[in-house]
């Protein structure tokens, strides 16, 4: 039997002080006596061997390779064990984000500890997919295009015939509390609807009542608006019914983006079942023409982003200004979008980014462009200062 997580106390390595990386002629190896979690050593690019967490002498050990785990040397926990586990594992740094506050409709409320952040595995959208998701920034206190977020999410829960668990000013309601009780004034909140724990069937028919979970994640720094390389995928676009929706099926999506991370790019772009431009792995697309258009895909067969229709509407500006001789959305060949003066990126985890080059074809002068650094502006000056549709107060 492979070993899992537990071993017997003498099969480690004392435990370190410092962090030790043995350098070999080729490579850097990790060592049980470095005292730091084996995915920071991957996350450094060195190799690390199996380990577990030796809770008496907190710290990661390593297990030898001849380790022969029986039954009995798997521990049976309690849930204060689990519990003391929980915050152990949270100590040791494996979570490389600032998780400030999460509401579950299963506890029906909201923790500020981080270590009780957690779902039942038995819920649909862990064992099915069967959930839907969506996002909204926290900026300056300001909950940012909420009410937008909210229509698309419940939008995408009809669609995957997810019955509300609440209402949705109650829905509302409890987002805007999560984001008071975690005082985070930057960063961005995301939030599940669930077909709900229940069985591990298939059909949602068993759970008694879906679910609603919610996370504030706190991220003081803000995206800057740098020109970056994209690639065609080469992963499937999702069909039309499940693109337009917002469900936890991203495999798609994190495949692509993986693929383009891979071919040096920031992510990969889609084309549709007719070859057009579609969007990115979870990003909108936008151009500007050589006759100062600013062009987008249709939103039919893809995700209908907030960030992208508020950068439409904000883009009248630039109209009026006579730095853009018109907005349009329509089918965009790839022809079209690689001879194109400008290329973006638009979603609300990126704003605006100016693609630079998309596969081997430089885009415009190869530099970023300055309608997409507008746009930018644009959006950030619209999520500090903008009107009271976008922007919601959270009391603290
Ligand atoms: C597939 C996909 N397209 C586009 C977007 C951009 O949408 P938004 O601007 O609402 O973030 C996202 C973001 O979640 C996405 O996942």
């Amino acid at each position: 039997m492979a070993a899992l997580s537990a071993s017997p106390p003498t099969a480690g390595v004392s435990p370190s002080p410092r962090p030790s990386l043995v350098a070999h002629k080729n490579s850097v190896t990790w060592s049980a006596a470095a005292g730091f979690p084996p995915w920071r050593a991957r996350a450094a690019g060195v190799t690390a061997p199996p380990i577990y967490w030796d809770i008496s002498k907190k710290n990661w050990m390593e297990t030898p390779a001849e380790t022969i785990v029986t039954e009995n040397d798997v521990p049976l926990l309690s849930f204060a064990e689990v519990a003391e586990r929980l915050d152990e594992y949270h100590a040791s740094g494996a979570r490389n984000q600032n998780y400030m506050a999460m509401y579950s409709s299963i506890f029906g409320g909201i923790t500020t500890d981080p270590s009780a952040m957690v779902i039942p595995i038995d819920d649909h959208m862990v064992h099915r997919g069967h959930g839907v998701f969506d996002t909204a920034a926290i900026m300056d206190g300001h909950l940012y295009e909420l009410e937008q977020h909210l229509d698309r999410i419940l939008k995408s829960a009809s669609m995957a015939k997810i019955a509300l668990p609440f209402d949705r000013s109650t829905i509302r309601s409890i987002l805007i509390q999560t984001v008071s009780a975690s005082k985070c004034t930057q960063g961005s909140l995301r939030y599940w609807l669930s077909a709900g724990p229940g069985d591990f069937q298939l059909s949602s028919s068993g759970c008694a009542n879906s679910a609603l979970y919610a996370i504030v994640i706190q991220s003081p720094s803000l995206p800057a608006p740098a020109g970056c390389k994209v690639i065609t995928s080469s992963i499937p676009i999702k069909s039309p019914q499940f693109a337009v929706m917002k469900s936890v099926n991203y495999m798609p999506n994190a495949l692509t983006k993986v693929e383009g991370e891979e071919n040096g790019g920031f992510t990969g772009i889609w084309l549709d079942d007719e070859g057009f431009v579609a969007e990115g792995s979870n990003m909108n697309v936008g151009f500007v023409t050589r006759s100062r258009e600013l062009l987008m895909p249709r939103f039919d067969k893809i995700l209908s982003g907030c960030t992208a229709k508020r950068v439409l509407a904000l883009a009248e500006q630039l109209v009026a200004d006579g730095m853009l001789s018109g907005i349009t959305s329509r089918n965009v060949s790839v022809q079209e979008g690689k001879a194109a003066d400008e290329m973006m990126l638009i979603g609300s985890g990126i704003l605006v980014k100016p693609v630079v080059q998309w596969d081997d074809q430089m885009i415009g002068s190869g530099k970023e462009g300055p309608i997409a650094q507008t746009l930018f502006n644009l959006i950030l000056e619209d999520m500090r200062s903008g009107p009271p549709s976008v922007r919601i107060p959270v009391s603290y």
